[in-house]
């Protein structure tokens, strides 16, 4: 399969690429950080793609999509996995985060499924969104409640794809604590939040056995994301859920 993944120079978006390649796609990688996709499209093996976009920007996403398209002769799949989720309290999360959040989260996936959708409708191809369990499966945790919120909103968004646009197959992935894998394939996501807020929040989390000792083994998530996007539109999954074995 010709698959672009979106968010893919580092974390979970990066293993799932590496690992999409290996079983034999066809890979285009697509974030902000070029040097990382570049390694990423090494380490994916020969022919895939690395290309600079910026899901906030609509021009980035069109030109990053299309040449994705040319590059691999058409787009039988979608994974979106570029989000964002820093940590604030609600009463501290001003205007500003929450357009970053929702820009990111939300508009950037409408972004780039809009510039796809012709070339999924063309070869009957999947649109696979990572959400988190923090927005359907767990309640919202304090401090993530920006995006717990996006995730919900992007949860919607694929309902409200799917009703559109039936030849598609767009599935939502819940996704539960995953530490990913070595290197840059581990996320990123919390790298910017404040030590002494974490510091605060931990044992709110703990206390709600939100912060579960068995972690989601990326690999059965790569396998899961293998086996949504080779199914097809006709019988596609409209959800599945990967979250840990058990809490505490
Ligand atoms: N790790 C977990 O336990 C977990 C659990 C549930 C859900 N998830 C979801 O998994 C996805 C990946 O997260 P991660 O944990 O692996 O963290 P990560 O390492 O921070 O990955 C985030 C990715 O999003 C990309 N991105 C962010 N802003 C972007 C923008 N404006 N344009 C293009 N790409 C952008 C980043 O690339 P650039 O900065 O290079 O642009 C990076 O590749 C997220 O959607 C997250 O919500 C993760």
């Amino acid at each position: 399969m010709r698959i672009a993944v979106v968010g893919a120079s580092s974390g979970l978006g990066r293993c799932i690429a590496v690992g999409l390649a290996r079983r034999g796609d066809q890979l285009a990688v697509l974030a902000r950080r070029y040097d990382m996709l570049a390694e990423a499209a090494k380490e994916a093996g020969p022919g895939t793609l690395a290309i600079a976009c910026d899901v906030t920007d609509e021009a980035s996403c069109h030109r990053a999509m299309e040449e994705a398209a040319t590059g691999l002769g058409g787009i039988d799949g979608l994974v979106y996995t570029a989000g964002v989720g820093p940590l604030k309290r609600l009463v501290d999360t001003d205007a500003e985060t929450w357009r970053r959040v929702l820009d990111t989260n939300v508009v950037g996936a409408a972004r780039v499924t809009k510039v796809a959708l012709t070339h999924l409708e063309a070869s009957r191809g999947v649109a696979a969104y990572l959400s988190s369990w923090i927005a359907s499966i767990t309640p919202p945790w304090p401090g993530l409640g920006a995006y717990a919120v996006s995730k919900a909103a992007l949860d919607k968004l694929v309902e409200a794809w799917r009703a559109e646009h039936p030849r598609v197959g767009f599935t939502r992935v819940v996704v539960g604590n995953c530490a990913g894998g070595e290197g840059d394939s581990t996320p990123q996501f919390a790298s910017q939040w404040d030590g002494d807020l974490i510091a605060e929040l931990f044992p709110i989390w703990s206390a709600s056995n939100y912060l579960t000792t068995s972690l989601v083994d990326v690999e059965n998530l790569v396998q899961v994301m293998h086996q949504v996007l080779h199914t097809g539109a006709d019988a596609s999954i409209p959800s599945v859920a990967v979250v840990p074995r058990s809490p505490g």
